[in-house]
């Protein structure tokens, strides 16, 4: 395809299964997903109908984060392979008509990368040309760190260092040290490893917490958040990080400067594209709207708001996504249902829905017609609920350090389930670094293969239905008045408009009609009844009408 041919907006709208390698497929039975085995699976993705993948980080890197502690921008882990295993899987998704995003977790590195070595060697700038490139700060005089600012994963987000005699800040691990975005060197070095990427062939990336990238200068504590205004979106409710409001630590406003020459690079090739991770737990939505509207900051941004455990209702889907439409009618969002971070969506409402399979099926089948670019994360295909791991098999130094009331994120990050023939159901001949459940071994996907009312039949189907209406692609969203467990909107793009509903309760709902004339769309799985102007919505039903 020439580059006059190239969709440079295959991003807006489309679908993108994240990949988490470690747990997708093994091919050197070390029990460790790895590209090789990577390699292997894309047809299933393709399949789904997928456009694009998101790869988690598989760089160098001493994993204690799993990944996202960067040890070496541009090397592959051996765990994972080596560049030409890369250079495969770039070319086999190409081949099989999928984009390829990676991961760039470029907010922090590891301690272990040799910039951080570097770094901490010395603080004299003469003689040390990093001294600068991480976020180094003096005690206050009574030893303290310099302010109240707390890492995510716990504790301060301070870390003594005893050859400096200073501290370094940290946002998640004490191994994860924040570098330092002032520094225009450091923003040059890490625009060099993105390009290095993009000459490798990859279509874009996933920006790793991109509202973490600056911290102010004046070091300014944060204020504290009234107990009313905190909420569990960016971080478990038992974690103190809650309690302030993230005013200095991160969101600072020459992110947008830095996003500028991000993007500018990007813009140099063909169709590269930009999904930004906004963890914030105040102002997602007013940051979404800096970071991506008009065409310097990144393409779209990724939200927490579906992530979450809050109970959804019609009420609060419709807050959502009116939330954001209203600041954010020039930007594009990307939602998601599940990631490596989060409660598997096949549990997360559960206590709340006497069906959570159905209940699942449904939600996907909303954020699929919703306006907006939408991420599928391995195993929620599957409808794998999550895992309830023992204290011992724990990994995840997150959930290590607030058991028992959080149990990090190992629950969603066990291994796919492939064939249920097989030892590990086919994800390894070996013991696998986390283990395969047996309640996932019957929701393999060899058993729900042609099986209607499988859940991977059923993310088929409707990602089928997505691709074959654009409008459900592209389209504008307007929400319609309804009550009770309904959520009724309807997109509109080149002259055509689609009426969606969805029953997101077990009580039977009508939608009165009124003026609209809908015509029935087919091809989703979902029966309604028409009948005497108005439609009716079984429990977790869902309908699709063309408007005239
Ligand atoms: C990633 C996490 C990671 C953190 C620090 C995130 O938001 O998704 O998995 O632990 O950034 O890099
Ligand atoms: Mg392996």
């Amino acid at each position: 395809m020439s580059t006059s041919e190239v969709d440079r907006d295959w991003w807006r709208g489309a679908v993108i299964y994240q990949i988490y390698p470690r747990s997708f497929q093994d091919s050197n039975g070390d029990g460790v997903g790895d590209l090789r085995g990577m390699l292997t699976r894309l047809p299933h993705i393709a399949r789904l109908g997928a456009d694009a993948i998101w790869i988690s980080p598989f760089f160098k890197s001493p994993m204690k984060d799993y990944g996202y502690d960067v040890a070496d921008f541009t090397d592959v882990d051996p765990i994972f392979g080596t560049i030409e295993d890369f250079d495969a899987v770039v070319a086999e998704s190409h081949r099989l008509g999928l984009k390829v995003m990676i991961d760039l977790v470029i907010s922090h590195t590891s301690d272990e990368h040799p910039w951080f070595k570097e770094s901490r060697s010395s603080r004299n700038k003469e003689t040390n040309p990093r001294s600068d490139w991480y976020v180094w700060s003096d005690p206050k005089p009574d030893g303290t760190p310099p302010n109240n600012w707390l890492s995510i994963f716990g504790g301060s987000a301070w870390e003594w260092d005893s050859r400096r005699e200073q501290y370094y800040l940290h946002n998640f691990l004490v191994s994860q040290p924040d570098l330092n975005f002032h520094n225009p060197d450091v923003q040059d070095a890490l625009l060099t490893a993105t390009r290095f990427w993009l000459d490798r062939g990859v279509d874009g990336f996933r920006l790793d917490t991109i509202n973490f990238y600056f911290h102010s200068k004046g070091l300014e504590s944060n204020p504290p958040l009234a107990p009313e205004d905190r909420n569990d979106s960016a971080a478990p409710s038992v974690n103190p990080y809650n309690y302030q409001d993230h005013i200095f630590d991160k969101n600072q406003p020459e992110n947008l400067a830095f996003l500028a020459r991000f993007r500018a690079l990007l813009d140099e090739y063909p169709a590269a594209a930009a999904v930004g991770e906004v963890g914030d737990a105040q102002r997602s939505m007013e940051l979404v709207t800096q970071y991506t509207a008009g065409t310097t900051g990144v393409h779209m941004c990724y939200l927490f708001d579906f992530l979450s455990g809050e109970k959804l209702t019609s009420a609060r889907v419709r807050s959502i996504i009116e939330g954001f439409e209203a600041v954010g009618r020039d930007s594009w969002c990307c939602w998601a249902l599940s990631n490596h971070d989060t409660t598997r969506v096949a549990s997360r409402w559960a206590s709340d829905e006497p069906d959570p399979a159905a209940h699942a099926k449904l939600v996907a089948a909303m954020l699929m017609s919703s306006r907006g670019s939408y991420c599928i994360y391995q195993g929620e295909e599957l409808g794998l609920p999550e895992v309830d791991l023992a204290f011992e098999d724990l990994q995840d130094p997150y959930g290590i350090r607030f058991w028992p009331e959080f149990k990090g994120r190992d629950g969603c990050r066990t291994p796919v389930a492939w064939d249920s023939n097989l030892a590990n159901a086919g994800f390894s001949e070996a013991k696998p670094w986390l283990p395969v459940p047996a309640e996932h071994v019957g929701l393999s996907v060899n058993t729900q293969e042609g099986e209607g009312n499988s859940m991977m039949e059923h993310y088929r189907r409707m990602l089928k239905f997505r691709a074959t209406h654009p409008v459900l692609v592209k389209g504008s969203v307007e929400f319609v008045d309804t009550e009770g467990s309904l959520v009724a909107f309807k997109r509109s793009y080149g002259g055509e408009t689609v009426l969606c509903l969805f029953n997101l309760g077990v009580e039977d709902v009508s939608f009165p009609l009124g003026e609209l004339a809908p015509i029935e769309l087919k091809g989703h799985g979902y029966v309604g009844v028409t009948e005497q102007g108005k439609i009716k919505l079984g429990p977790y039903q869902a309908w699709f009408g063309q408007l005239a």
